[in-house]
């Protein structure tokens, strides 16, 4: 392993059927003065939110809530909280909800003392907070973004056709606690179920296509690839099926809380041509990402080609005798590209609501990353993006 690096990952995680329980523990850290943050009422159909309620009022907290946080969550929706938070005199930002809900969290803990505004501070200028921010503990209810453990916060702007994720250098931003419940990712729809899946998979992804060194990092990752395509065929056979999905739950967290990051100068490429697809369609994240992969993937290729064939044979099985490296690298993306389709994956943007007119629009807010194996310009950007349509 190269270069020099720090690790400190302070999310303390509660994981398992009985792990809401562990709320009483955590609420009675803070003070009394809650926002309970939740999306558009998943919650209220299957139980949880009454769950949740119950332990605040056996802990007499005085709540305070903000509903409504949509998938892909705004800044308009960050102001709203911002307000309603600092109203309450928030101790404790509770969030109940997936990836939107606890990433909205987490931006408005860094928002609610920010004397400026922070779409300029934390998404243009990407600056660290220097006041001081609230606590977030998250309850998980959609596995994919790793969110509950780590300190990324995306929010997109309409105005601007900007969706943008800060994540922040400041530990303090990770949710101080997060529950893990598997069974509250039972009632997902199918659609959701497989964009969170493909998430965790091209997180993975992001961080080991990078570097050519020996690398702990990737070895992890090989595990945690070959884990998730065990059990997503399982659940996607069988979606009802607990340990199939608790064992995504767990590969979700640790595909993204920075443990596989480490040593690794990493990608992100198809997450910056999925959000800037995503400011435009506001589509799924998952299907975002699945469908600019392989568009990607087969272009950067030849630049990586070692740990492309790597990647065949460790993650996919190929079996290399008698085979050229192009030959064993392809029949790995092609093992790919057969296990997208095989959980019903969205294959290309213009199924997700992009059009050729907006091509030129999505390549001019795709952020250009510089950790991968090609680093593109701008027109590299657009021709994948019409391979992607
Ligand atoms: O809003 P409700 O009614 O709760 O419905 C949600 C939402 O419509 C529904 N849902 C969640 N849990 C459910 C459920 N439906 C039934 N049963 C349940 N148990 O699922 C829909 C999607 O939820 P959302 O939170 O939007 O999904 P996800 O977890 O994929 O989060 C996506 C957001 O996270 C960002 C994405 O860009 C996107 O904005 N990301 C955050 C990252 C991070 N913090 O590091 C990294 C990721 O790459 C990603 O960019
Ligand atoms: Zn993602």
């Amino acid at each position: 392993m190269l270069g020099n690096f720090e690790y400190c990952n302070p999310t303390k995680l509660y994981f398992g059927e009985d792990s809401l329980n562990y709320l009483n523990t955590e609420l009675s850290k803070y003070g009394d003065n809650i926002v309970l943050i939740y999306g558009g009422g998943s919650i209220k159909k299957n139980g949880i939110y009454d769950d949740v309620c119950r332990i605040l009022k056996d802990n007499g907290k005085n709540v305070a809530e903000i509903s409504g946080v949509m998938p892909n969550p705004t800044l308009e929706k960050l102001y709203e909280g911002v307000e309603i938070a600092r109203n309450h005199h928030a101790d404790l930002l509770l969030a109940v909800g997936g990836g939107s809900v606890c990433d909205y969290a987490k931006a408005v803990s860094v928002s609610v003392n920010c004397q400026e505004d922070p779409w300029e501070k934390y998404y243009l200028r990407f600056e660290e907070p220097d006041c001081e921010t609230l606590p977030v503990g998250c309850v998980l209810t959609m596995v994919g973004t790793g969110s509950e453990m780590n300190a990324g916060a995306v929010i997109t702007n309409h105005e601007t056709k900007l969706k943008i994720g800060h994540v922040f250098a400041d530990e303090k931003v990770m949710p101080r606690f997060s529950i893990l419940n598997p069974k509250y990712t039972l009632t997902l729809p199918h659609y959701q179920m497989v964009a969170g899946i493909y998430d965790i998979f091209n997180h993975i992804c992001e961080q080991y296509f990078s570097g050519e060194d020996d690398n702990t990092s990737d070895y992890i990752s090989e595990g945690l690839m070959r884990s998730l395509l065990h059990s997503s065929r399982i659940a996607n056979k069988d979606p009802q099926n607990y340990e199939a999905r608790s064992n995504i739950m767990w590969t979700a967290t640790w595909a993204l809380n920075t443990l596989v990051a480490k040593g690794k100068s990493t990608d992100w490429m198809v997450h910056m041509l999925g959000q800037s697809v995503g400011a435009y369609t506001d589509a799924t994240h998952g299907m975002t990402l699945a469908a600019v992969s392989l568009p990607y993937y087969r272009y950067i290729m030849p630049y990586g080609l070692a740990k492309f064939k790597r990647f065949a044979v460790n993650v996919w099985d190929v079996d290399p005798a008698g085979k050229s490296d192009g030959q064993i690298a392809e029949e790995g993306l092609k093992a790919m590209e057969s296990w997208m389709k095989e959980l019903g994956l969205v294959m290309n943007i213009s199924e997700l609501g992009a059009t050729e007119e907006m091509l030129d629009g999505i390549a001019d807010g795709t952020l250009i990353m510089e950790g991968g194996y090609k680093v593109l310009d701008r027109d590299e950007v657009k021709e994948i993006l019409k391979e992607s349509m």
